[in-house]
């Protein structure tokens, strides 16, 4: 399955989020590739990262931010693979679109912030671009830095599972320095020392979900 963890909003966690489900699959036993589609290679410098530090299993992550380059080795290469995941730019552009039109689903993560809940405007119109050439594209939209404490993730699940055209994936991953401090230095949750046993479970949750 190709999964393409998108929004045209920066900053709400899809590479955090594309490493710590590339790294957790592979734990699984999974065949994983991690194609970084963005130009900024925020997770393919963290599986280089990865790579220097000697941590292991390894992970094949390519950088590949241009879409005349990404069509090309995905056609090719995805096949080879048991689980194909896409971290695109955080604004619409050609390599998202490739993505998109090359994906089983496009997993959204979303703050729960208005200003956040407000680009799935945006996120839809570039989904719509290329629906007529990928029907079967499966729309989900989950929440991402979600709170610890307070009632603004009740609020913006209630609004994200009322969003026509999407699936809400109820696998909310909450804003955690665990999270943050494992991902910078390539390594999931579940690799980290101290383990954070709430962290560990969301991460594996919303891992699961997006390749159910
Ligand atoms: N669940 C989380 N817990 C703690 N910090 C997080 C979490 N998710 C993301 N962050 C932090 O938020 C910032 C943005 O995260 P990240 O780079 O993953 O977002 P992005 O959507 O890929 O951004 P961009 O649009 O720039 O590519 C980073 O500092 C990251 O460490
Ligand atoms: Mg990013």
């Amino acid at each position: 399955m190709i999964v393409t963890i998108g929004s045209t909003k920066g900053g709400v966690g899809k590479s955090t989020l594309a490493v710590q489900a590339a790294i957790t699959r592979t734990i699984a036993g999974r065949r994983v590739w991690l194609i970084d589609a963005d130009r900024q290679g925020t997770s393919y410098l963290t599986m280089q990262g990865r790579i220097q530090a000697g941590h292991l299993p390894l992970i094949p992550c390519d950088h590949l931010h241009d879409w005349k380059q990404l069509e090309p080795r995905l056609l090719a290469e995805a096949s080879n693979y048991d689980d194909v995941l896409i971290d695109v730019g955080g604004y619409d552009n050609a390599a998202f679109r490739v993505a998109l039109l090359r994906s089983d689903r496009l997993v959204i993560p979303t703050a729960p912030r208005s200003y956040d809940l407000w680009t799935l405007d945006d996120v839809q119109s570039v989904i719509n671009v290329v629906k007529p050439k990928s029907a079967a594209l499966d729309v989900r939209v989950m929440l991402s830095c979600a709170d610890t404490v307070g009632s603004d993730n009740e609020a913006a699940a209630q609004a994200l599972s009322q969003y026509p055209g999407m699936t809400y994936q109820d696998t909310p991953v909450t804003r955690r320095k665990s999270i943050a401090a494992a991902s910078a230095l390539g390594l999931s949750v579940l690799e980290a020392k101290p383990k954070d046993k709430k962290a560990i479970a969301e991460v594996k949750a919303f891992t699961d979900a997006i390749f159910a």
